[in-house]
């Protein structure tokens, strides 16, 4: 494991230290920091070889393109060759904030950026280390969530260090992060704006700020993935992973693993209790569910369960993000 690896510089963010990482990423380096969604691992987007450091770091996929943060809606145009109407609104209402939108990109982004697409994927985040940093910097960033390709997004500069270690050449550490699951990723290049990944904002205001958009694809199945990153096991865990909604069945599994002497461990949001098993409760509201959510599983990873059960939530709207990600998790490839 990485576990041993430590990082060049882990910095309490502070003014000089959000000098020096703007600077080091102007220079072509790479340095992770905090977004309200979960830490990002951020290149200079306009430098080829400071984007290849990226996927060296993450063990990503080069078809699996990047997410380009700017510092407003200007700096996002600039990088666009059309700004549609329903750009303009959405990033009026959601902007700065976990919405990404997908738009026909410049010439000047480079395919390795948008794993050659014409398109690129653009988001202004809120979190005041984020927007100090792309200030600072002055620069575009491209920035993938900051763990090594496959695993769980990390909501702490902790999390960053057990997951991608001496990798990075800076990580600035902001805190556990707010949103704590990734931002809606939406489409804005065909005839009907497409939801390509679920996030806390919904569908539901989406639509009320744009009118009708298409929803994302269920996890099963072999349809064509909207998204190249849409690959149905991902933000997964070390540990076997299971989503039971029957109580019964989540009992015999414990009783099974406790039979190959293997460490069970769960996470609920009802009162159930679940005797057997190392039980993280998590709030019964999407919000703070979301904010918790890969803390707990990194926690249980590293207590080095075996098997990770999780609660299903309710399939609602507002819980439909935290469906997506535990059913991704819970998917054998
Ligand atoms: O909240 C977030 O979005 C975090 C923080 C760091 O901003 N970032 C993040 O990046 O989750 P990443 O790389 O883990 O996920 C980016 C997603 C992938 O599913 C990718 O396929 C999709 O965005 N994406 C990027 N560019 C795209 C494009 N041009 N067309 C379609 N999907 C794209
Ligand atoms: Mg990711």
């Amino acid at each position: 494991m990485s576990k041993k690896q430590t990082p060049r510089e882990v910095l309490k963010v502070d003014g000089e230290s959000l000098a020096r990482a703007a600077d080091e990423l102007r220079r072509g380096g790479i340095v992770a920091f905090p977004t309200e969604t979960v830490y990002g691992l951020g290149a200079h987007a306009l430098d080829k070889a400071a984007v290849r450091r990226i996927f060296e770091a993450k063990g990503r996929p080069s078809f699996n393109p990047l997410i380009v943060h700017v510092a407003d809606a200007a700096a996002a145009r600039a990088l666009v060759t059309e700004w549609p109407r329903q750009a303009e609104v959405l990033a009026e209402t959601f902007w700065p904030g976990p919405l990404t939108l997908v738009l026909p990109k410049r010439a000047i982004v480079p395919d390795l950026v948008t794993g050659a697409l014409a398109t690129v994927a653009l988001r202004v985040p809120a979190h005041p280390v984020a927007r100090a940093l792309l200030r600072e910097a002055g620069i575009p960033i491209a920035a993938p969530s900051a763990n090594r390709s496959m695993g769980i997004s990390p909501t702490t500069a902790q999390h960053v260090r057990a997951s991608l270690g001496d990798r990075v050449d800076i990580i600035l550490d902001g805190g556990a992060t707010d949103v704590g699951i990734e931002s809606t990723v939406i489409d804005l290049t065909g005839e009907v704006p497409a939801i390509l990944r679920p996030g806390l904002i919904s569908r539901i205001q989406i639509e009320a700020a744009i009118g009708a958009v298409t929803a994302p694809e269920p996890v099963e199945g072999a349809a064509p993935r909207p998204s190249p990153g849409m690959l149905g096991r991902h933000y997964a865990p070390d540990a076997d992973f299971r989503v039971f909604e029957d109580n019964e069945a989540a009992v015999q599994w414990i009783e099974e693993a406790k039979s190959e002497a293997s460490e069970t461990g769960a996470i609920v949001w009802s009162d159930l209790d679940l005797p057997g098993a190392t039980t993280i409760k998590l709030p019964d509201a999407p919000a703070g569910y979301a904010r918790g959510l890969y803390a707990a599983l990194h926690r249980l990873d590293a207590r080095g369960c075996n098997l990770i059960l999780a609660e299903q939530v309710p399939d609602t709207p507002e819980w439909h993000a935290i469906r997506d990600r535990l059913n991704r998790a819970a998917h054998k490839s």
